[in-house]
């Protein structure tokens, strides 16, 4: 019987994930929590004496995220392009959770000698979560000149952590979190054409090409990092209500907007892959703490040349040797 609920528990999951509809909104959630297979909660000082790093920690996702890594222990360091708005963030934080060790850094992550100055004035680090992101309305670029999805995404945060590399091999069971989208799912993978110099652009394309080639990426930086001890996980948060969504989307949010996800539950898979023991296998793409599928449509697929030949791309265009 238990073996019965368990596979039909299955059946239900895939097809909340596979309609989108059914898993992305806050009902997906929801309905997964109550399955036979829904893994435990991890223990309320899952984090303690650990150090994570959130990036875009002053909104949404990514402060939801700071302030559960927050309560579970973790030493939070908030890395925002704002400091006075991450001063807040981190006032509102510190309230709610009194025992909270929180420090506020500036990083725009779209700016790779930004990336640098920071990443050489930091210290220890368990969790990276790579948050930040930006869904623009026209093609602009980065202070390098990458197109800005691009830089904020991928470029960014793959510099970042080569640099943070030392600190997170140091840690022992270091985990690096990659905040994508299920919007990544319409996307081939812009192999030819990184910098979207071809075609109309849309934000929207803009932001998924980028949020898939986070997902191509994670098997290749998976065996480069793991003689580390450095897992390396993609995600993403199913349709949550967050400034960003509001201001980027505004349609899809007037539509959407009762049946969004709250922050917390949108935060809520990057926490458990930071958090949950033993760590989660390495290279995977994740969504509601369980692997997803990364290919939905048959006309995205690509092959592992072109994976090799985007990663080497994007290593030479975030200043790193391979
Ligand atoms: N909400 C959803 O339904 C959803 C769905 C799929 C994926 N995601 C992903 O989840 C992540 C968080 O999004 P959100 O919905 O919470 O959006 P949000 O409210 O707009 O938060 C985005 C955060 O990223 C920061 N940021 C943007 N560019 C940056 C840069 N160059 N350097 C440093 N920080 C930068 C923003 O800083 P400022 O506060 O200064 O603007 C903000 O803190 C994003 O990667 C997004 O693509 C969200």
């Amino acid at each position: 019987m238990d073996g019965l609920l368990t596979m039909l528990g299955r059946g239900v999951d895939t097809v909340l994930d596979r309609s989108v509809v059914g898993g992305y909104p806050r009902w997906g959630l929801a309905l997964r929590r109550r399955l036979p297979d829904w893994p435990a909660d991890v223990a309320p000082d899952a984090m303690a004496g650990r150090s994570a790093v959130v990036t875009g920690a002053s909104s949404g996702l990514g402060t939801a995220a700071a302030a559960a890594l927050a309560k579970l222990g973790a030493t939070v360091h908030l890395v925002v392009r704002d400091t006075e708005k991450g001063e807040r963030v981190r006032a509102d934080l510190a309230a709610a959770v009194p025992d909270a060790t929180l420090r506020v850094w500036r990083c725009d992550v779209s700016d790779l000698d930004d990336v640098t100055r920071f990443a050489e004035s930091f210290g220890a680090v368990d969790v990276l979560i790579h948050n930040a992101g930006l869904l623009p309305a026209e093609r602009t670029t980065s202070k390098q000149g990458h197109e800005l999805t691009l830089a904020t995404h991928v470029l960014g945060p793959l510099r970042m952590t080569e640099l943070l590399r030392p600190a997170l091999r140091a840690s022992g069971d270091a985990r690096v979190v990659w905040v994508s989208s299920g919007g990544m799912y319409g996307q081939r993978l812009p192999v030819g054409d990184p910098e979207y110099t071809e075609g109309e652009f849309t934000g929207a394309a803009a932001y998924a090409r980028t949020k898939r080639i986070q997902v191509a990426l994670a098997p290749v930086l998976a065996r480069r990092w793991a003689p580390d001890g450095i897992g390396v996980h993609v995600m993403h948060p199913g349709w949550a209500d967050t400034p960003g969504v509001a201001g980027s989307l505004p349609g899809f949010h007037r539509v959407t907007e009762r049946v969004l996800r709250d922050v917390d539950d949108g935060a809520d898979t990057m926490v458990w892959l930071a958090a949950v023991t033993p760590p989660p296998a390495s290279g995977l793409f994740w969504h509601d703490r369980a692997p997803r599928p990364t290919h939905l449509l048959p006309w995205t697929r690509h092959d592992e040349p072109a994976r090799r030949a985007m990663f080497d791309w994007c290593v030479a265009a975030a200043g790193l040797t391979r």
